[in-house]
């Protein structure tokens, strides 16, 4: 079977060794080459993801019959649409159902036209002045640009702004400069307490969901610094987390159960990835965003545990006919290899040095994400480089791997060392059990 690969970051990279697991043949359009991506392909394709008539060419060219999509951006222009109008299955939602992530606003007024726990206050707007009654009314409120800003829109109150007047200047420079490319802005109130991921298979009618997994997405150490795409996750054996209970997990799989459910009676049948963002405040699990697609790094996390044939899986979710998954119980820790200055004057262009057969023989996975090769050598570019992920027993375990496997790269990067340590571990859970008393 032909499989054609879209997206050429280190989530893809994952997705990749993932149905190279399966005896097919991949291919692979990306818009840079990335090196772990290529060489596990017959063949790939440069060329922007967004460019969908290119890539459901190069799909018919090249006999494709199932495709998976890795970014949002794709999604947003209608790529699986087109796809299947052309005979090719594809894993991901249709336009009107990646919505859930395209539109802040979409995903927002689903839960409340359908009342599905977890949905935090908000409004939307279109004009500043209504804005000024909520943003008054509930003080520390989170603003967003109702479309995709690619995770850089969004400002909190206590965070990036300062206070309700901030807060309102925010509103009024988004619709005017129609940040996210529309006018339109969510403002919603703030929760406080800890993320996590949870990203489920979606046939359309069924979650099945994966080990929870939470991201790091403050450039520095000890969740300080700007927000960037994620710095590394973890994830633990019995796919909760240190902080997250098993009811907590559950509720969470619930919620999304019944997003997927509201989803086909809206007509907008959901199959794909469906990526949950939840803030587990003093109420519970709080759904802050939905995506249509794995998460990255968080696919680096949970598809080297899958133990089902991930082939099998994709079918099955285009097929609408999804049954159980079964992963490894195991604890993962991954940590991006990020340029020196990455989210505020990234050096890029300099040399990575990567000995990658030292990287696996200390059993750390490597994944390539933004690099260019240049002569045989590998260079940074301003975004993230290549992810390293361990995996054991326990977080710990999992956490000295990554470790070892990092100490065989080298050049002007940067790498979050806290991530999956002990102690940093330690301060989320007693930070959770303060908020729960
Ligand atoms: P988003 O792009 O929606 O994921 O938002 C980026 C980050 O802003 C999230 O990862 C959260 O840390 C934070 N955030 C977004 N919405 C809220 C909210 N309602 N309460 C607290 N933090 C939020
Ligand atoms: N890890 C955040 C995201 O993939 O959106």
């Amino acid at each position: 079977m032909n499989v054609l690969l879209v997206g050429g970051g280190a989530r893809e990279h994952a997705i990749a060794k993932a149905l190279k697991k399966s005896d097919i043949k991949l291919f692979a359009c990306m818009h840079n080459k990335n090196p772990g991506i290529a060489k596990l392909c017959e063949d790939f394709h440069l060329v922007k993801e967004t460019y969908v008539e290119k890539v459901v060419d190069y799909a018919g060219r090249k006999n494709i019959e199932l495709c998976v999509v890795g970014p949002e951006a794709p999604l947003e222009k209608g790529i699986v649409d087109e796809l299947e109008k052309n005979g090719v299955s594809a894993v991901g939602p249709k336009k009107n159902a990646a919505m859930i992530e395209t539109s802040k606003s979409f995903m927002r007024d689903i839960m409340k036209k359908y009342s599905i726990p977890g949905n935090v206050e908000y409004n939307v707007f279109d004009n500043v002045d209504d804005a000024k009654n909520f943003v008054e009314k509930t003080g520390e409120v989170v603003v967003k640009p109702a479309g995709l800003t690619g995770g850089k829109g969004v400002k909190i109150v206590g965070e990036q702004l300062k206070d309700t007047d901030d807060a309102l200047d925010y509103v009024k420079k988004i619709i005017e400069n129609r940040i996210g490319g529309i006018p339109k802005v969510v403002v919603e109130e703030k929760i406080v307490g800890e993320e996590f991921t949870l990203q489920g298979f979606c046939d359309g009618k069924t979650i099945v969901p994966m080990p929870a997994v939470q991201d790091n997405k403050r450039a520095f150490e000890n969740d300080e610094g700007p927000n960037t795409g994620g710095m590394g996750s973890y994830s633990q054996e019995n796919g909760l987390l240190p902080f997250l209970r098993k009811n907590e997990y559950e509720t969470a799989v619930d919620i999304m159960q019944k997003i997927t459910d509201a989803m086909k009676k809206e007509g907008r049948e959901y199959k794909g990835i469906l990526y949950g963002q939840f803030m587990l405040g003093k109420k519970g699990p709080k759904v802050i965003e939905c995506n249509a697609r794995f998460g990255d790094p968080e696919a680096m996390n949970v598809l080297p545990l899958l133990e089902s044939d991930f082939v099998e899986i994709c079918n099955k979710i285009v097929d609408g006919k999804l049954k159980d998954v079964s992963f490894m119980k195991k604890s993962t820790v991954c940590k991006y290899v990020v340029p020196k200055g990455y989210g505020i004057k990234p050096m890029s262009g300099r040399e990575l040095r990567i000995d990658e057969k030292n990287v696996e023989k200390n059993g750390a996975e490597l994944f390539y994400a933004s690099v260019n090769e240049k002569n045989g050598k590998i260079y940074t570019t301003t975004s993230r480089a290549l992810g390293i992920v361990g995996i054991a027993h326990s977080i710990e375990e999992a956490e000295i791997i990554t470790e070892k496997g990092l100490k065989h790269i080298s050049g002007e990067i940067y790498v979050r060392h806290d991530i999956g340590k002990q102690d940093y571990i330690e301060k989320k859970v007693k930070r959770m059990e303060t908020l729960r008393k």
